[in-house]
């Protein structure tokens, strides 16, 4: 049974921030850890990666360019034909591998997104800054009831960060935004006082970076990171038990 419908939007400042690992790893964790029905998206036309780590050999999976038509709404049908069910509850629709030459209507978005919306309780995209580009008459992230952006620490990743911040608190007046520095521990990286000060916006979390962690999730999947208890996977935890702390108690169990 649906208990809520929420979209969080992950998108980063630069190709390697980590937004797809946050993104996975946030999934996974609320699907392992609670009863809601969780929906990843990834949206990163031409990536082989979740399909990598998720250890997904078939090349045939069908995905959103297969059941668009410019025409025709989305229908119940066309949803379960791109879904893959994982194990823990969560579902997950992957991305096209070749680049298309179709630019989706916002208004097919809109469909599509309200009818995962109303089977999912929550619906995780993992969306470049460049697919929107490719959206007509509209923006992917006006779905979004929350809008988390992962940027690194170094200084072109903050200038990158305050360019997108001050874009979206432009153009978007209600959007809920987070902002993740992730791997701030790597060089060459601002200190974390001067980030506070750099970043046009709350910090909300501050990810180390960690090689064991990477070689898990890269072999094992970003589900097994939470058997380990370090402060990576801890900061990780406490972004996902942020994004469901607004439902009420009643219905969490
Ligand atoms: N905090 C982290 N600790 C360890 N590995 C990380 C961390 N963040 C990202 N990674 C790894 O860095 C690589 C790039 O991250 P990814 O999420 O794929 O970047 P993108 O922002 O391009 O989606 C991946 O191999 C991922 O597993
Ligand atoms: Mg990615």
């Amino acid at each position: 049974m649906k208990i809520f419908g929420k979209v969080i939007i992950f998108t980063g400042s630069k190709g390697g921030c980590g937004q797809s690992f946050t993104a996975n790893c946030i999934a996974n964790y609320l699907a392992m850890k609670t009863n809601y029905n969780i929906l990843m998206i990834d949206m990163n036309t031409g990536s082989r990666d979740s399909r990598t780590i998720y250890h997904t050999v078939n090349e045939e999976i069908m995905t959103i360019a297969d059941i668009y038509y410019e025409k025709k709404k989305p229908a119940i049908e066309d949803i379960k034909k791109v879904i893959v069910n994982f194990k823990n509850s969560l579902s997950y629709i992957f991305p096209p591998l070749k680049q298309q030459n179709k630019i989706f209507k916002y208004l097919f978005l809109k469909n599509l997104f309200k009818l995962f919306t109303g089977i999912f309780d929550l619906v995780i995209v993992d969306c470049d800054m460049f697919v929107d580009f490719n959206i007509k008459n509209g923006s992917i992230f006006d779905l979004s009831d929350e809008l988390i952006i992962v940027s690194l620490a170094d200084k072109v990743s903050v200038s990158n960060i305050n360019s997108i911040i001050s874009y979206f608190l432009k153009s978007k007046d209600n959007l809920n935004i987070k902002i993740i520095i992730n791997k701030y521990n790597i060089k060459p990286s601002v200190s974390i006082l001067k980030l506070n000060s750099l970043v046009r916006y709350p910090i909300s979390q501050f990810i180390p970076y960690d090689r064991d962690i990477e070689n898990l999730y890269l072999t094992k999947g970003p589900a097994s990171i939470f058997k380990y208890n370090l402060k990576i996977v801890n900061d990780i935890r406490q972004i996902a038990e942020s994004i469901i702390k607004d439902i009420p108690d009643n219905n969490n169990n």
